[in-house]
């Protein structure tokens, strides 16, 4: 049962502001959640550009919530008002919580993480958003590896409900609390887990996924067939390959390499058709085109 959405855990931090770093998808529906939920938000993205770009998604995810009868009028104005858009990572010094959504390359997060150690005051919540990276890794490339968290959102993250918070071997208690209670505030449902390759829902969903695509090559069924088999057989929202083309393919293939790597199933390892998609640029819907066309 999901608390209620006041509810802090003893020991929590309090945060009002919130700083996020990125500019693609998770990052674009984080932005909207938090700012939704009360939060001060800052974004960073790494250019003017693609600050606009996010505003206008948000904008645009907003006005369906309206449209759909979700939110009303004043509180879309009043959410887009709490959002700042910035392409200096400065300007994250007065954060209580920033939450680090950009792209799954390890050296690429260790060296945010560097850098948001310099410029964060003590006591800031450093929370990284990986799906495929260990949480440690990014902790150890800062001075307080006790601050430092995994807070894993669900694509789209502005409709699915959970989040799953990963403490590592080094996280404070209050670290873990701040940010359970600020999961609830989001209106999210929190999981607590190890920091495992794929933690709950992925360690689960990938090889799953993986043996969808090892169907197809294999010419056993056809992509339509594979995912309404699933959707009418198994309830699921989205068959197989519907799901990867939003999830992405190259987040899709980092995942399964980094399931691969720890766990080293031989059946982990990623179907070569995924590995071919990725190197054709077909990333899903992001980019018009993946297992589907979307153009
Ligand atoms: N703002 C607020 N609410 C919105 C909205 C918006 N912009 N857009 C849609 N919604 C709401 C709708 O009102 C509806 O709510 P209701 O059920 O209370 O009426 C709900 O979201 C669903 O919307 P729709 O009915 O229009 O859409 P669908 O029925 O097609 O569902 C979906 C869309 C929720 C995305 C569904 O297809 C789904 O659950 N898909 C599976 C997604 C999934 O498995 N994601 C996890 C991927 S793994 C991952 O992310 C991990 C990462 O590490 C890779």
């Amino acid at each position: 049962q999901t608390p209620s959405p006041d509810a802090v855990p003893a020991g929590a931090r309090e945060v009002t502001k919130v700083g996020i770093v990125g500019s693609g998808t998770m990052a674009t529906g984080i932005i909207e959640v938090f700012a939704k939920a009360g939060y001060q938000v800052t974004f960073v993205a790494r250019s003017e550009d693609k600050c606009a770009s996010v505003l206008k998604s948000v904008t645009r995810s907003l006005e369906k919530a309206v449209q759909r009868g979700k939110l009303a009028e004043a509180d879309r104005d009043a959410t887009l008002s709490r959002i700042t858009a910035t392409s200096r990572l400065d300007d994250l010094a007065p954060m209580q919580l920033v939450v680090e959504a950009v792209v799954e390359d390890l050296t690429v997060k260790q060296a945010l993480f560097s850098n948001l150690d310099e410029i964060c005051a003590p006591g800031t919540v450093l929370a990284t958003t990986t799906s495929s990276l260990p949480v440690i890794e990014c902790a150890m490339a800062t001075s307080r590896p006790s601050d430092v968290i995994g807070m894993h959102f669900f694509n789209p993250a502005a409709i699915m409900k959970l989040v799953e918070v990963v403490s590592t071997v080094a996280t404070a208690p209050d670290v873990e609390a701040t940010v359970l209670g600020v999961s609830n505030k989001l209106g999210k449902h929190a999981v607590r887990c190890g920091d495992r390759a794929g933690f709950i829902v992925n360690a689960l969903l990938f090889p799953y996924l993986n043996d969808a695509i090892k169907m197809l090559e294999a010419h056993y069924a056809t992509a339509d067939d594979i995912d309404s088999a699933m959707k009418v057989g198994c309830g699921y929202p989205m068959g197989p390959f519907e799901l990867l083309d939003v999830v992405g393919n190259d987040v899709s293939l980092a995942i399964e390499r980094e399931l691969y790597l720890e766990f080293r199933e031989p059946g982990f390892a990623p179907a070569p058709l995924l590995e071919q998609l990725v190197t054709a640029g077909r990333l899903g819907r992001k980019t018009g085109k993946g297992f589907r066309d979307y153009s």
